[in-house]
């Protein structure tokens, strides 16, 4: 199963220009490049491999939000991925409630969540135990009354990002972010037995949602995420706006 690469260039590059160049020299199958709102009508133009992704979205298809866009907007533009729950969109007062809401809007107007969740530093020092609780607690409350709106697996990703490790150079091992996926996987699975498919044999197949890694990945580590088998792709800040850098991330899983 080929893994997914998701570039998150969060608010960069400074013009259209550079985002041009560097979406031209990303453009390959299974890559997800989520630039700033303001390129997404242009590069959907240009793109013919890769697929588009926003950053965030809002709640309500319309109305009356000052600065807002919404899921209908985006999904209007043939964006196919939408980014929610950003460590980083958090830290500005973003609570679970409101990304539980933003995550039902999207999933309703058939955007794929890629909803990030992970732990900070005060509480990764107690132990990878007290980790997984973290991001149990988020799963439960982000995905809340979501079990009804029939999610297919390709519509719903999740990145395990712990917050420790997004920008400071410092990743977290493969081992263990590879331990907290399959628990991700695990608490999933028992969320949405559908996903559940019987093979021929009889035997039940368990057709999980993709769960990717985020967090300092680079050309340098990216072979060590993506060779670990529950890991389904990364999700790439930094080096996603530096061209060889990308490239050498997206080969990594070859
Ligand atoms: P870095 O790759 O720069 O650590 O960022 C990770 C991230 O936040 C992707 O969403």
């Amino acid at each position: 199963m080929s893994k997914l690469i998701v570039a998150n260039w969060k608010a960069n590059p400074k013009t259209f220009t550079e985002a041009l160049k560097l979406v031209k020299a990303s453009d390959f199958e299974n890559v997800v490049i989520a630039p700033p709102y303001i390129y997404l009508q242009t590069l959907s133009w240009v793109l013919k491999k890769a697929a588009l992704g926003a950053q965030d979205t809002f709640w309500e298809n319309a109305g009356p939000y000052t600065g807002e866009v919404t899921p209908s907007q985006i999904k209007n533009l043939k964006v196919k991925y939408v980014i929610i729950g950003h460590s980083e969109r958090r830290g500005f007062g973003e609570t679970d409630e409101m990304i539980n809401k933003k995550i039902k809007a999207a999933l309703k107007v058939g955007l794929r969540v890629i909803l990030c969740v992970g732990e900070d530093w005060n509480t990764r020092r107690k132990g990878i135990a007290a980790a997984k609780q973290f991001v149990g607690n988020q799963l439960k409350k982000d995905l809340l009354e979501t079990k009804n709106l029939k999610i297919k697996n390709k519509n719903l990703l999740i990145a395990y990002e712990p917050v420790w490790a997004i920008g400071t150079g410092k990743a977290d091992s493969a081992k263990t972010s590879a331990e907290m996926i399959s628990y991700i996987k695990k608490i999933l699975d028992s969320r949405y037995p559908s996903s559940r498919a019987k093979l021929a044999t009889g035997h039940s197949q368990i057709l999980k949602t993709k769960v990717l890694y985020g967090g300092s990945v680079t050309p340098k580590n990216a072979k060590a995420f993506l060779s670990q088998p529950e890991i389904d792709g990364a999700l790439v800040g930094g080096a996603s706006l530096n061209q060889k850098e990308f490239r050498k991330i997206i080969n990594a899983q070859q």
